[in-house]
């Protein structure tokens, strides 16, 4: 049996992973530490909040001292570590934070783990650092996909930030022997994700009838990954990875953006032909008033220093660690958009900023 730390677990991969993590292995200790800044949200975790051996602790990866006395007080043998700050978009207005949380943080993070498991108990463990695809930066149309070996060219702060952790981590395990692995990760779709990425926002705005803004001339690719394939492909890495491994997990599954968009508008126009109840639900929608979702597509200035391509290149997950994605794309936007529309007050308080007010209402008793 395993005890659990997940940082960020409140976020948006933090809880399908704690989530997965309960339907495989009901019988382990998993404990969240999470800040809970705007990207984290305690509805995401309410389905497991009772169990006896979950906790909840709200709390800052920066604060060295109560992650070491959380990895003490529980018996801690692994950290997940998802906690960051994770959207692109604002890491260009304001990129502090990203360096605070994402560099320092794990730094801090490193540290309390060394402290505890190195310097004291010498117990075996596991840190695994969950981080991105996009620290190989940017691809042109005919490169092969990223693979493990592929040289970092970080282009956002965001990714530079996710980069530089990357390498402390890399080098606490260099250095002090401290037991690591790394996954580097495409884009994930799927329940509980903030509707500032792409995805969601979309889904939210047709419902809402706001337009959908494509940057640039929408021709970006992105290669997507159902959330859940990417928990499992944790899940593989921490059970049958190589200390100091780096592990890329992703979904051979390349779309433009503007692909996406207009994948999204045809399969809400068809939910609103065979649903006839949504156009009570969602009077503004475009639909309501005959029209198609694709008429909200807008395009707009383009994100600065916009990444062209990112794919992943599989293969040493699939043939060292049998790593295959289950959910089909086709299958999973059905999925994540049937799950915003049985989800509507999930994302109706999220918009509004209700989902704070909850937060102070049913989760005080948490709060450290
Ligand atoms: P998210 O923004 O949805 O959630 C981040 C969580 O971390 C939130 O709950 C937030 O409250 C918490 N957090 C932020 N700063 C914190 C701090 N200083 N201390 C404690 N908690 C803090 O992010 P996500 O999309 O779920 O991404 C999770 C991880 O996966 C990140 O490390 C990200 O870089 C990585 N990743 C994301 C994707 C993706 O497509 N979303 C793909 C590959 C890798
Ligand atoms: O590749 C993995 C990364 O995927 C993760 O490391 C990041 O944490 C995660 O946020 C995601 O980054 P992206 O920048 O690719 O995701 P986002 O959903 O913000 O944007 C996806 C693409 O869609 C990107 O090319 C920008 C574009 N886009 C996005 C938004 C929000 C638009 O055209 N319009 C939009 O409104």
């Amino acid at each position: 049996m395993s005890k659990i730390l997940v940082t960020g677990g409140a976020g948006f991969i933090g809880a399908n992973f704690v989530h997965y993590w309960r339907r495989e292995y009901p019988a382990d200790t998993l404990v969240v530490l999470d800040a809970l800044t705007y990207a984290g949200n305690p509805a995401n975790l309410e389905a497991v909040k009772d169990y006896r051996n979950f906790h909840f602790v709200h709390g800052n990866i920066l604060d060295q001292a109560l992650t070491e006395g959380l990895l003490r007080e529980h018996e801690i043998d692994t950290i997940v570590h998802f906690a960051a700050e994770s959207h692109v978009d604002r890491s260009i207005h304001g990129p502090d934070a990203f360096i605070e949380t994402n560099i320092v943080g794990t730094h801090s993070m490193l540290k309390a783990a060394r402290e505890v498991w190195l310097t004291g108990s010498g117990r075996d463990h596991r840190f695994h650092h969950v981080s991105t695809d996009e620290v190989y930066g940017s691809l042109e149309p005919d490169d092969p996909p990223f693979a493990e070996t592929t040289a970092y060219a970080p282009n956002s702060p965001y990714s530079a930030s996710k980069a530089a952790s990357d390498h402390l981590v890399r080098s606490y395990h260099h250095t002090y022997g401290l037991q690591v692995t790394i996954s580097n990760c495409s884009n994930n779709y799927g329940p509980y994700q903030f509707p500032e990425k792409l995805i969601p926002l979309v889904v939210v705005n047709i419902l809402t009838n706001r337009p959908l803004p494509i940057y640039g001339d929408g021709q970006n690719i992105r290669d997507w990954l159902y959330v859940d394939d990417h928990c499992r492909g944790i899940d593989l890495v921490l059970k049958k990875g190589v200390v100091g491994g780096v592990y890329n997990v992703g979904g051979n599954n390349e779309w433009t953006n503007i692909e996406i968009v207009r994948l999204i508008c045809g399969l809400m126009d068809e939910q609103f032909a065979v649903d006839e109840g949504l156009k009570a639900r969602f009077p503004d929608a475009p639909q309501v008033r005959g029209l198609k979702a694709a008429s909200l597509i807008t395009h707009v200035k383009d994100r600065l220093g916009h990444d062209r391509r990112y794919a992943i290149d599989a293969a040493k997950c699939r043939a060292e660690l049998g790593y295959v994605p289950q959910e089909s794309f086709a299958t999973g936007i059905r999925r994540t958009i049937a799950w915003m529309l049985d989800n509507e007050p999930w994302w109706r308080a999220v918009m509004d900023g209700s989902y704070r007010d909850w937060l102070d209402r049913h989760y005080g008793k948490m709060r450290a």
